[in-house]
């Protein structure tokens, strides 16, 4: 039975994990190694949760309440009495199986590590450490308060009791399950990113101003932001990262990342986060 649950990095996605657990009633402990980060993602949880109560007619002591359930720490020894941990760090493999290997060592032998890597194989997260059977991925979606979907990835070796303690966990956030196969990029990664790819290509090919692109694909085909907009919305390093992921995982140039995005990576222009992608930011 799941109560208390860790998450590891309190980026936009750990931070928006730890709230929707809050939320859901669960004990929530959020690591981070920046103190200042901590800081940032607690402010950014009792906005959002503001919004949301404001929304729905929610009273503030149930933001109150939320709140209580979230500890911040910067000591991984504070995640040890966890039944699940959810990594939510950048995508760094080698920082993740760094996490890993030192969670599997930490925790107890019953409780659950899960990944919400966008893209990096959880079979090789798991054979980091002892308890294989024990890994699954989470992916979760941003902005997590208001997506409504998980995927959850099996890894080659994660058992059927992983995998039903997981789902009840995502029914209890008041998510939808799609479950994937453990293939690079999982399900909507694999479809979306190529798409967000092609669209800095129309850019970079000088198709289209980006204003452009993201208006045909907005009005054209209704969807609530634009590729480039959504890019910038994801991180333009994230994006680069799942097209490198894709690229080398099936060894097909169909996959190859747009010049352009990585030269905007290269020059700091991460979109949304650094105040400037395909678009500016204030
Ligand atoms: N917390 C609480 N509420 C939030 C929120 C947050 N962090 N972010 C947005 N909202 C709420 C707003 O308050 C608003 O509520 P309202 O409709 O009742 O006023 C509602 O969500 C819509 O927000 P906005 O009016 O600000 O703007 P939009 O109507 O454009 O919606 C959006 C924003 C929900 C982000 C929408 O544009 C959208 O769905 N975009 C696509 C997002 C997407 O595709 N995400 C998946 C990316 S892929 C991924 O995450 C995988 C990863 O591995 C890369």
């Amino acid at each position: 039975m799941i109560e208390k649950i860790g998450v590891i990095g309190s980026g936009q996605m750990g931070g928006g994990i730890a709230q929707v657990c809050a939320q859901a009633g669960y004990d929530v402990v959020l690591f981070d190694v920046v103190p200042a980060q901590l800081a940032k993602a607690r402010a950014n949880i009792e906005k959002s949760l503001r919004k949301l109560a404001e929304k729905a007619g929610i009273d503030a002591g149930a933001v109150e309440a939320a709140m209580a359930r979230i500890k911040t720490s910067t000591i991984p020894e504070d995640l040890a009495p966890s039944d699940l941990v959810i990594e939510a760090i950048s995508e760094n493999e080698a920082l993740k199986l760094d996490i890993f290997r030192q969670y599997d060592a930490l925790l107890k032998p019953e409780a659950i590590l899960a990944s919400n890597t966008s893209s990096i194989p959880i079979t090789r997260l798991a054979s980091s450490t002892k308890r294989p059977d024990r890994v699954i991925g989470m992916h979760f979606m941003n902005p997590v308060p208001v997506m409504k979907l998980v995927e959850l990835i099996r890894g080659h070796e994660t058992s059927e009791e992983t995998f039903s303690a997981v789902s009840a966990v995502v029914t209890k956030l008041g998510k939808e399950i799609a479950v994937s196969q453990d293939y690079p990029g999982f399900i909507v990664n694999r479809v979306l990113v190529p798409m967000l790819n092609e669209a800095a290509f129309a850019v970079y090919e000088g198709l289209a101003s980006p204003e452009d692109v993201d208006k045909a694909m907005k009005l054209g085909t209704n969807q609530p932001m634009g590729p480039l907009a959504l890019a910038d919305f994801i991180g333009l390093d994230t994006v680069l990262a799942i097209m490198d992921v894709l690229y080398h995982g099936f060894k097909d140039p169909k996959y190859r990342p747009c010049p352009l995005l990585v030269k905007m990576v290269q020059a700091g222009h991460l979109g949304k986060k650094s105040g400037k992608g395909f678009f500016t930011y204030q």
